[in-house]
């Protein structure tokens, strides 16, 4: 192991008890330290309010990554959730009883996007895309569903990968296992690329008369171009499938809710979860009442699912989020950033590819990519920012900090192409260069 400058003795303590007690080290691939820099990546928090996070060796950072992983998009520990999440603690979070508030919620979320009557309501991404897919399956009376993008770590979805090796490598990560999916799924899920038509048309072709639902997400690097909606419009109506729109990332960055209210598509459903509760456990699929109402005729059900704070959590959300207009300020911010990413590194011709849709953006090297990387995140975190190659808006990013990390970015960023011109990158690195695929970590 290397040998890091930073004072984080009682994170990689914590990190070693970790990997001896839970597999995998984390419950999301995404929060292992090995997707930054192992050894020096803090890992761990004790207290996060703003966008400021403490770790257990009591290193202050302003967090200038991706923002919980994208959850919570007002910030940490937001006043307005945190209160309204408070008060129905207080009057009791679960009871034999529903809580109202996941009727105001269905209401709230059905006002925003009037083409949707009803609502089901779960707690995380990846079981809310289940049980989307579930629905349309009943709906249909079909089994083969075809997709573009990240839908979560459920069976419909990694089935994929039992077809053709890697078919899910160029959807988002690389090397997704579907160890421990029936075999017996294969040919179920069937991946388009996005706005690639003629892809789109030939994995329609290949889910043949078996074709339960079309899955996408509304963005994630491109715009959709006008044809691809219209195809995938066209085909969903001609096929009398359902169009799942997967908003658990996109929603509620671009504007009041889906995406897809902006971008111009016109889903049967759409799935929401990460910003929904700014970091409480919140998920809805809503629908048009054709397809909805199958959801009585399967069995979707489950205990947690009734709980009160996900859906308090999610009606201060998006109170607040159209209060403060939290749109446009994602926007101004993430805009920002790629102005810092771009001029800094021309101003040390440094080549890097920017990508993402603002306000999630993210960068990356043309060369060395995972080494230059985790020095980046290396000496940002000395000089008290956790940043990575990606960078989420949150709404408590303010413009000062922007100022604080273009700054930081800029030192670092100089310091960096001294090395890379002296062939010393790796040498300086105090940790492991970042992990790029899902492998085992030891
Ligand atoms: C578009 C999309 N769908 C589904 C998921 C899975 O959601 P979760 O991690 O809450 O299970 C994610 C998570 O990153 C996502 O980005």
């Amino acid at each position: 192991m290397r040998k890091t400058l930073l004072n984080n003795k009682k994170s990689l303590e914590l990190q070693k008890k970790a990997l001896k007690l839970i597999p995998g080290m984390t419950q999301l691939l995404s929060k292992r330290p090995d997707r930054y820099c192992r050894g020096v990546w803090p890992t761990y928090f004790k207290e996060a309010h703003g966008i400021e996070v403490v770790d257990l060796d009591d290193n202050h950072y302003l967090d200038f990554s991706i923002g919980g992983i994208g959850a919570t998009v007002l910030g940490y520990a937001d006043p307005d959730v945190n209160k309204a999440v408070i008060d129905v603690i207080n009057q009791g979070s679960a009871s034999t009883l529903n809580p109202p508030e996941e009727v105001f919620l269905a209401e709230k979320l059905i006002e925003l996007h009037p083409w949707a009557d009803m609502a089901r309501f779960s707690r995380s991404g990846g079981e809310a895309m289940a049980i989307a897919v579930r629905i349309a399956r009943v709906a249909t009376g079909k089994n083969k569903v075809v997709f573009c993008g990240y839908h979560g770590w459920m069976d419909w979805y990694l089935a994929a990968n039992l077809g053709k090796k890697g078919a899910l490598d160029d959807q988002w990560i690389a090397g997704l296992n579907p160890n421990g999916v029936p075999k017996g799924l294969k040919g179920t899920a069937i991946p388009f690329y996005y706005n690639d038509i003629e892809n789109f048309k030939k994995a329609i072709a290949e889910a043949g008369d078996d074709l339960a639902a079309i899955v996408m997400e509304p963005i994630r690097n491109y715009e959709p171009t006008q044809e691809f909606i219209d195809a995938i419009h066209f085909t969903a109506k001609e096929k009398s499938v359902p169009l799942i729109m997967d908003e658990i990332t996109a929603a509620f960055r671009i504007c009041n809710g889906g995406a897809h209210l902006k971008l111009g598509f016109n889903p049967d459903m759409a799935v929401f979860s990460k910003a929904l509760g700014n970091g409480f456990c919140s998920s809805a699929v809503i629908g048009k009442k054709w397809v909805m109402e199958y959801a009585q005729d399967a069995f979707i059900t489950s205990t947690n699912w009734t709980e009160r704070v996900g859906s308090a959590a999610a009606l201060a959300m998006i109170d607040k989020f159209i209060k403060v207009n939290a749109a446009k300020h994602l926007l101004d911010i993430s805009d920002k950033i790629w102005k810092i990413w771009q001029n800094t590194a021309d101003k040390y011709g440094i080549k890097i590819h920017i990508g993402g849709f603002k306000p999630l953006i993210h960068f990356s090297f043309d060369e060395n990519h995972a080494v230059n990387i985790s020095y980046f995140t290396q000496e940002m975190l000395k000089k008290g920012f956790l940043a990575g190659s990606g960078f989420y808006a949150m709404y408590a990013h303010q413009h000062k900090d922007v100022e604080k990390y273009a700054q930081a970015f800029d030192e670092v960023f100089s310091r960096l192409a001294a090395l890379i011109r002296l062939g010393k990158v790796d040498e300086n690195l105090e940790g492991e260069p970042a992990a790029g695929g899902f492998e085992r970590i030891n």
